[in-house]
């Protein structure tokens, strides 16, 4: 038998795809219709414009190659966007577009992690950082993120300076953030920012739910004025566009690091897709409808914390970020002996609502929480709830 190396091992799949994998079955064999709050994309098509042009650009015949780092025209346009919006002036040889903002953060590890390397995470954080940390032989460092029902989500800079050791090499931040649903503070984004940069380390800032955010202001890690130094930031066109299925994301760094970014992108992946890409030029005039389902989206937002603050026994807050709510079950656990996986599972099965359990998300914090995707109809968010409502009493009423 052929043997799989070893760092393979290291490496889990999407773990919350199980939960709807659970969900398909308990559909087939009990029959009932369930609510899925485990999505993480948005349930509208992509804009029109944007899906003519790469209609376009198929008539046209543009199903070659493009260069490694993306299409010109569009890294131009990227570096033109962020300029505007953040009063700096980005060339196009600081900007690499990739299959996704997966793959640019994927690169971006590569291009760093040495095995025995440190990598500072928060705990919860997006599952797929660590993985690819563990992976390349690095080690995540997790700073613990705190919550309070009235602020929120926040870290405390002494515990994330009492994480740096000589070995750590990066420090990846996420704001708005999966799984909480927070939206940083500004002084919290520019702490991470100081501290990375005095320390010399680099900062992988991954912004993709920038245009998720509801009613906080939010800040950009690429206002730091000299964020050139260390910062590799992470966007991508999957989220702000319902572009989840066209894999088109991109990664801002100085020239240099670009430059390292082409080099592994030509032999990992050749380019992304051409005529995907031609489709993203059109997105930049797309604002109008992104505006339409940001204010959908925080009515849902709206709706969903209005129904779960009428259910005893969990704790949550209104998310200003994102499309989760990461609400606290550690009443319902203790009263039920469950922990947040076993809960999940319940939830499919006697309730038909999916959820994700806190759990999947690195590494302990999330224990007691369940994320919840408000990427769904008003109506269907008050069924879920009520739903979950109905088997969280009787939970904590036996
Ligand atoms: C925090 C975060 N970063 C990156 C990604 C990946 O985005 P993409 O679909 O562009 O690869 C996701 C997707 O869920 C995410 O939640």
């Amino acid at each position: 038998m052929e043997s799989f190396a070893s760092s393979l091992s290291k490496l889990t799949g999407e773990s919350t795809l199980l939960y709807q994998e659970i969900a398909r079955k308990v559909e087939k064999t009990k029959g009932i219709k369930t609510i899925n709050f485990g999505i993480g994309q948005p349930d509208l098509p992509t804009p029109q414009r944007i899906r003519d042009e790469a209609k376009v650009a198929l008539e046209k015949g543009y199903t070659a190659y493009t260069p490694a780092l993306g299409l010109d025209e569009l890294r131009s346009k990227i570096a033109e966007f962020l300029s505007q919006k953040y009063g700096d002036k980005i060339i196009k040889d600081e900007i690499a577009v990739t299959p996704g903002a997966k793959t640019a953060l994927f690169l971006a590890f590569l291009a760093y992690v040495n095995p025995g390397d440190e990598v500072i995470l928060f705990d919860p954080s997006f599952y797929s950082y660590a993985e690819v940390v563990k992976l390349l032989g690095g080690k995540p460092v997790y700073v613990p993120l705190h919550f309070d029902q009235g602020k929120g989500f926040y870290y405390v800079t002494d515990e994330l300076s009492s994480k740096i050791s000589p070995k750590t090499k990066m420090i990846v931040y996420n704001n708005p953030h999966n799984p909480t649903g927070m939206t940083f503070d500004a002084d919290l984004s520019k702490t991470v920012a100081e501290i990375s940069q005095e320390r010399k380390i680099v900062l992988i800032s991954d912004e993709i739910y920038d245009y998720f955010v509801f009613d906080k202001n939010f800040w950009s890690v690429l206002q730091t004025p000299s964020w050139r130094d260390n910062v590799i930031y992470i966007n991508g066109f999957s989220k702000t566009f319902s572009m989840t299925g066209w894999r088109l994301g991109y990664i801002v760094a100085r020239k240099e690091v670009i430059g390292k970014m082409g080099i592994l992108a030509s032999n990992i992946y050749t380019c992304p897709t051409s005529f995907a890409q031609y489709g993203a030029l059109a997105s930049f005039d797309s604002f109008a409808q992104v505006k339409e389902m940001i204010d959908l989206f925080r009515r849902r937002r709206d709706v969903m914390y209005n129904e779960l603050s009428g259910v005893k026994g969990i704790k949550v807050y209104k998310s200003s970020g994102a499309f989760y709510m990461f609400p606290d079950f550690s009443e319902v656990l203790g009263a039920g002996g469950m922990d947040s996986k076993s809960l999940a599972v319940k939830l499919i099965e006697e309730a038909g609502v999916v959820t994700i359990p806190g759990e999947v998300f690195p590494e302990r914090v999330g224990k007691n929480f369940l994320r919840l995707s408000f990427a769904l109809g008003e109506e269907k968010i008050k069924e879920g709830v009520s739903r979950m409502k109905l088997f969280v009493e009787k939970v904590l009423s036996s």
